[in-house]
């Protein structure tokens, strides 16, 4: 394999890549002392292909970064932000670009991890929230918006006959697993290798996303008591699975799963993979909830349960369902969702549950995606960009791999990985350096090997050349 060696040279606060040369964590400073440089600090970066000769100045957040670190840890309000070996400091958004405190310019592939699938400041959304702040945004009684927006959920979602709105996928299936436990009186639960749920408790055992970024999927915190009551299996592996479920009979509530791992990269399931899991699961009188705060409203408007024909007990939605405001909400079959609090004894109340800001930008994110069929136009897009970039590690004879489903991709430096020990496998640091270089070509992917890319509906053809363009010469170099 063809790997990709750099070092990263922090050098009066601009970025330069070189190579060939070994490259370890511990060569990529955390900061940079320099001081800035006033006649580079605030251009703007105008040439995104040229990833060889151009440095890119970060003056603004170094320095801001520096002040961050003092406050909060590691400098970020979210694990994944903390991007080596510093982040840049989004000033503003729109459409497919962000602009950093500096004045660069950068295409998004991030997209905030997967809510702004419209792009950044669409104005139909921001008309639906400011129309919405006019009517006054937290009321703390119920609003005809909700229901308006439970019965379009249920409609998209048949599988969830009824639901609750909460602020994050994080409640979400926080929640979701309650209803499981609660309704079951069993308190084991399944969960996948490298699957993220969110930061709580019982499902920050071998989790995606930061955690495994960060080389820490079991989080210090965690009772023991709580880690022993989740149970691993490894995605895409039935057998592994079927051991578990016939291990514990009568004890597992549950097994949660995102139906495609979006946490360590997209990596997909097998054929027939996630019809066998609904079969055993309903086998072994297991419930099965989707996390699809990932792959709702984006592998299809009703998400993977329709994209895949399986029906789950109970699914979590989040992300783009707020239109970019925090959203999350849980809901399934309605003998369990009616067990929930106050016409249960399943305890679940938040303050902001159902803000009404982010059910108005929803609402309005739905109706542009369906009024302008979104979601073919950018499965298009993102069937186009798998292929041109399959094209391009080819022709390079790179032995990376491109994977991804609908506006999801990433390149995976190692082959593809049908699971997580798989995907640990993958040449991390490479990714990270290579990721630097791009961002330095004005291309912002997602930092980690394990984070999936997002396309959204304002990356135009133009955006996407462009993208390939520094793909190919990043890549290349
Ligand atoms: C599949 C999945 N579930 C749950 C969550 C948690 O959602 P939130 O960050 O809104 O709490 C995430 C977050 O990335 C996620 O990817």
């Amino acid at each position: 394999m063809q790997s990709i060696l750099y070092i990263l040279f922090v050098n009066n606060n601009s970025i330069r890549l070189k190579r060939p040369a070994v490259c370890d964590a511990t060569q990529i400073p955390v900061k940079s002392n320099h001081g800035p440089n006033p006649a580079r600090a605030n251009r703007k970066f105008d040439n995104p292909t040229d990833c060889g000769s151009l440095l890119m100045r970060f003056d603004s957040s170094i320095k801001l970064f520096d002040r961050a670190q003092r406050l909060m840890p590691g400098g970020v309000s979210s694990p994944v932000r903390a991007i080596s070996p510093y982040p840049f400091y989004t000033a503003k958004a729109a459409g497919p670009y962000l602009w950093d405190s500096d004045g660069n310019r950068f295409i998004d592939y991030c997209l905030a991890y997967g809510p702004m699938i419209l792009g950044h400041r669409h104005p139909a959304i921001m008309q639906a929230a400011m129309d919405q702040m006019d009517r006054g945004w937290l009321y703390g009684t119920p609003s005809e918006l909700e229901v308006r927006m439970a019965e379009r959920v249920s409609g998209l979602y048949p599988s969830m006959e009824m639901l609750r709105f909460v602020s994050t996928g994080t409640e979400a299936t926080m929640a979701a697993i309650r209803v499981a436990r609660g309704s079951t009186g069993r308190d084991k639960i399944i969960k996948i290798e490298g699957g993220f749920h969110g930061a709580h408790d019982s499902v920050l055992v071998k989790a995606g996303s930061g955690a495994t970024t960060l080389g820490i999927p079991d989080s210090r915190g965690v009772p023991v008591d709580t880690a022993r009551n989740t149970l691993q299996v490894p995605y895409n592996d039935l057998e592994a699975l079927e051991k578990v479920l016939k291990s514990f009979p009568g004890q597992i509530a549950c097994l949660i799963m995102e139906p495609v791992l979006g946490n360590i990269g997209p990596v997909l399931p097998l054929k027939g993979y996630l019809q066998a899991v609904r079969k055993l699961t309903r086998e072994h009188d297991v419930l099965l909830i989707f996390d699809e705060v990932i792959t709702g409203f984006r592998l299809s408007l009703g998400g993977a349960q329709e994209l895949f024909g399986v029906k789950p007990d109970l699914t979590t939605l989040g992300k783009i369902i707020g239109g970019g405001f925090p959203v999350g909400i849980f809901g399934g079959r309605r003998d369990l969702m009616e067990q929930v609090a106050p016409s249960g004894g399943i305890y679940q109340a938040g303050t902001f549950n159902g803000s009404p800001v982010s059910l108005a930008s929803g609402y309005a994110t739905l109706d542009v995606m369906e009024k302008e069929n979104v979601l073919a136009k950018l499965n298009n897009t993102g069937n186009e960009m798998r292929s041109r970039l399959i094209e391009i590690v080819d022709d390079l004879k790179l032995d990376y791999s491109v994977v991804g489903i609908a506006s999801m991709f990433k390149i995976f430096f190692g082959p593809e990985p049908h699971n997580y020990e798989q995907a640990l496998k993958c040449d991390k640091l490479g990714y990270l350096v290579f990721f630097r270089h791009m961002l330095n070509s004005g291309i912002f992917l997602t930092p980690s090997q394990y984070e999936t890319d997002f396309i959204s509906a304002a990356h135009s053809e133009d955006v996407i050349e462009t993208t390939l363009e520094a793909f190919r010469s990043c890549l290349k170099s």
